[in-house]
């Protein structure tokens, strides 16, 4: 009889009293599950009379009931520490639960910086695709056809096509072009980005990396324009008091050019291994930008000029946090990465 069975079974509850959480499970087990017995008691009160549904309905549900509190009970006293009963009780005095944040890259750290000083000049952020053409990455560019930049060795073709192969950009310069092609001057941006050589990984090299550019054209921009808002960035990101020094350098797009040093930001210019006991690193490459590039997108030269400048964000990386193998920055150790400054958005 099912009223037997009840009664039978909600004696065995009473006075089940679990010495450990196998037990609690035992009983969920035994009773809770779709295929345990209160399920099946459920269904053998269907085929009851009509006269019993109604005093057995009520018994029922209250044997249902009763199962459900003491699995609950028991499984509080077995589920941890009795923090746990507590906090179902609502301890508002208890301390809150903390949780972890995650840090900041120190790229993207360093690329933001590099952009606030940038931006309290007056440039704003511009950015373009990873998967150029070879129009926006060299030829606009100025690089004569047979250019070594061009070679397999250094760049990562996508596809071949006739006269504007498409490949991974192998610097941020190609987003000058955009910029350019876009309008007239003034132009005043940075543009940060990844962009990919075909070197093989070791300490010192990576097949991919990030950079930081910056273009300004305008009317009558001069190189005094170039070297004054390149001292100013580096004695914001570094300090006051740090030197800088141009070297003539080449590169195809401008003319003249120039590579940027500053004195070693972690032995002052005393010498270290760092910079090779020259006292200097360098950090980036600059130029007026040549007249051929303005033409190629659409500029008078002769109305216009502009300087541009292109850093690994990086080398600007190592210089703040002496970090030594540039593998670290993308094999996404949480132990380097943890390092660097947690920021609450
Ligand atoms: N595009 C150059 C590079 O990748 C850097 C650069 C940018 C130099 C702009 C001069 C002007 O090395």
């Amino acid at each position: 009889m099912l009223q037997d069975k009840i009664k039978q079974y909600s004696e065995e509850i009473n006075q089940f009293t679990p010495t450990s959480a196998a037990d609690v499970e035992q009983f969920r087990l035994k009773f809770l599950v779709s295929k345990g017995l209160v399920k099946a008691l459920f269904d053998e009160f269907k085929s009851v009379g009509p006269e019993e549904k109604r005093t057995l309905g009520k018994v029922l549900n209250e044997f249902k009931q009763l199962a459900e509190q003491k699995f609950s009970e028991a499984q509080a006293q077995f589920s941890g520490t009795s923090d746990t009963q507590s906090k179902k009780e609502g301890d508002l005095t208890l301390p809150g639960e903390g949780f972890q944040l995650g840090s900041r890259h120190p790229l993207s750290l360093a690329r933001k910086e590099i952009v606030e000083i940038f931006k309290k000049l007056g440039f704003v952020v511009s950015e373009g695709p990873e998967i150029e053409d070879d129009w926006h990455n060299f030829s606009a560019l100025n690089f004569p056809p047979e250019h070594p930049a061009r070679d397999m060795q250094d760049t990562f073709f996508v596809e071949k096509k006739e006269g504007n192969d498409i490949a991974l950009r192998t610097h941020t310069s190609s987003v000058q072009v955009r910029l350019m092609e876009m309008g007239q001057p003034p132009f005043r941006a940075i543009m940060p980005g990844r962009v990919y050589r075909n070197e093989a990984i070791s300490a010192r090299a990576h097949c991919f990396f990030h950079q930081v550019e910056g273009l300004y054209v305008d009317e009558n921009v001069s190189f005094a324009d170039l070297k004054q808002t390149l001292f100013h960035f580096v004695q914001e990101l570094y300090g006051e008091g740090t030197k800088v020094r141009f070297r003539p350098s080449y590169f195809p797009f401008t003319e003249p050019s120039a590579e940027m040093d500053i004195s070693c930001t972690i032995c002052k210019g005393e010498g270290c291994q760092l910079c090779k006991y020259s006292g200097w690193v360098e950090i980036l490459g600059c130029g007026m930008v040549d007249p051929n590039v303005l033409e190629n997108c659409g500029i008078d030269s002769k109305k216009y000029s502009g300087f541009a400048f292109g850093m690994g964000i990086e080398r600007i990386t190592n210089l703040k946090y002496e970090i030594r193998d540039l593998r670290l920055f993308s094999e996404n150790d949480v132990k380097f990465l943890s390092q660097f400054e947690t920021e609450i958005i």
